[in-house]
C-alpha cells in the first residue's frame, strides 16, 4: 500500500510483474480527478490506449465520452482506470495471473481516490473486483454495496459497438449512476 499518488506512480514505472510488460508500449495507469466521488473501471488498454498511455481514448472510449456528454458529466470529473495497466495482445481478456499481479495497483488507486460510486465496465471488471460468482448479464443495472462503496456493473462500452440494445441499457445504467452521484454532491453541499 502506497500512502500517496507520487509513491504509487513511482512504483509502477517499468513494472515487470507480469508477462504483459513484454508486449506493451506504455503503461496505462489511470486518469482524471484523484478525489472523484465517481470512478469508472474498465478491463485493460487497447491499441490506442497502449500508444497514448491514457485509458479509454479509442473507439470504446469515444462512445463513453458521448454518454458522459449526453448525461452532463465531464470526463475530468471522474477517475478512470483499468483492471490491468498493460495491453493484452490482440485485446484478449487478461489472464488470471496478469490480473493477480496487477490488481494491487487498482486497489491502491481505489483507496487513494476514495470514491462513493464505482462503475464496473464489463465482465472483467465485475468478476475481478466483486467476485467470479457474478455474471454481467445478471448483475448489470443493479446496485451492489460493499464496504461503503456503491458498485454499478454495466456493459463494457466496446460491447455497445456491436449491440444497440446494450447501448440503451448502458445509458439507463449510467442515468442511475448520475442520479446517485448528484444526490451525493447535494448532501455534501448541505442542501
Ligand atoms: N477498454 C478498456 O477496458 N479500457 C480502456 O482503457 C480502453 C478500452
Ligand atoms: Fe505490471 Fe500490471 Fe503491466 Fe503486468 S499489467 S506488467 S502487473 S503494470
Amino acid at each position: 500500500m502506497k500512502e500517496n499518488w507520487k509513491e504509487l506512480e513511482n512504483s509502477i514505472i517499468d513494472c515487470k510483474k507480469c508477462k504483459l510488460c513484454m508486449t506493451r508500449t506504455n503503461i496505462v495507469f489511470g486518469t482524471g480527478n484523484k478525489n472523484a466521488d465517481l470512478m469508472m473501471i474498465g478491463e485493460g488498454p487497447g491499441a490506442d490506449e497502449d500508444k497514448q498511455g491514457i485509458p479509454f481514448v479509442g473507439r470504446a472510449g469515444k462512445l463513453m465520452d458521448k454518454a458522459f456528454e449526453g448525461l452532463g458529466l465531464k470526463r475530468d470529473e471522474v477517475y478512470i482506470a483499468n483492471v490491468v495497466k498493460c495491453r493484452p495482445p490482440q485485446n484478449r481478456v487478461p489472464e488470471d495471473d496478469e490480473v493477480k499481479a496487477c490488481l494491487d495497483y487498482l486497489r491502491n488507486q481505489v483507496i487513494l481516490v476514495n470514491p462513493k460510486i464505482i462503475v464496473l465496465l464489463g465482465s472483467t471488471a465485475l468478476k475481478n473486483i466483486l467476485g467470479k460468482e457474478y455474471g454481467i448479464t445478471q448483475a448489470r443495472g443493479k446496485w451492489i454495496e460493499k464496504k461503503g462503496i456503491m458498485y454499478m456493473p454495466t456493459w463494457h462500452p466496446a460491447a455497445l459497438l456491436r449491440d444497440e440494445n446494450k447501448k440503451i441499457e448502458f445509458w439507463k445504467d449510467l442515468r442511475e449512476v448520475i442520479k446517485k452521484y448528484e444526490e451525493i454532491k447535494e448532501n455534501k453541499n448541505g442542501k
